[in-house]
């Protein structure tokens, strides 16, 4: 089986020593570099743009999983591409012609992702499961780090592997929100293959540390 995948969020690295906190990660046993853009539209936040997310490519040696909080995303898609995005992540509640919006991902080389927000039922993905390369179940309401993780998602998670299972495709399951090592276990038994953290890496105080006690949990 794949090992499980552990992608620490930006949004809670240090701003002000951005360049410290990506090679942390780097040397780190983490995965990817999970990348929160807010436009202030879609979420009530607004985290990052363009020149941020370039200065963060040009120093971070693994996977870029760039998560989109903004309404329609297709504007952007091959900017994204341009940036050095591997993975990119459009939420469901924000395409009107989500199988557009996945084709024109992949058309620019990426990986294409689905984030659905903790009241969006995984029965929307029966048509488009096959189409998807990841999905992103929110486990917090997007638009800030530090919440108290959903419960419900435990649920949500068996559900998608269900789905998964049943159309016979290899969509990874990504969690993001209030991800410690109180769920993280859990999460992974029940189907998840990449755990988004952010506050529990970057407020805990060893955090290359913590990122391998996560990654190890999330693999036991
Ligand atoms: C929330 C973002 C998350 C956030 C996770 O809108 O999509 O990626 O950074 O932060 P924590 O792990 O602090 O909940
Ligand atoms: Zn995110």
């Amino acid at each position: 089986m794949m090992s499980k995948l552990i992608a620490p969020s930006i949004l809670a690295a240090d701003f002000a020593n951005l360049q410290r906190d990506v090679e942390m990660i780097n040397r780190s046993e983490a995965d990817w570099f999970h990348i929160d853009i807010m436009d202030g539209v879609f979420v009530p936040n607004i985290s990052f743009g363009m020149p941020v997310l370039r200065d963060i490519v040009k120093h971070a040696t693994k996977t870029i999983d760039c998560h989109l909080m903004i309404v329609d995303p297709d504007r952007y898609v091959e900017t994204f591409a341009q940036l050095g995005c591997n993975i990119l992540t459009v939420h469901y509640e924000a395409c009107t012609h989500l199988h557009r919006t996945l084709q024109l991902i992949k058309s620019h080389g990426m990986k294409a992702g689905v984030a659905l927000n903790p009241h969006t039922s995984i029965d929307l993905l029966k048509d488009v499961i096959q189409d998807i390369d990841l999905v992103c179940l929110m486990s917090v309401n997007p638009g800030f780090g530090g919440q108290s993780f959903i419960e419900n998602t435990y649920n949500k998670v068996a559900r998608l592997k269900e789905l998964i299972n049943a159309k016979g495709c290899d969509t990874l399951i990504e969690i993001d929100g209030g991800v410690t090592d109180k769920n993280a276990k859990q999460l992974t038994d029940a189907g998840a293959d990449v755990l988004v953290a952010g506050s529990y890496v970057f407020k805990s105080t060893d955090q290359e540390a913590t990122v391998k006690s996560l990654k190890a949990l999330a693999n036991s």
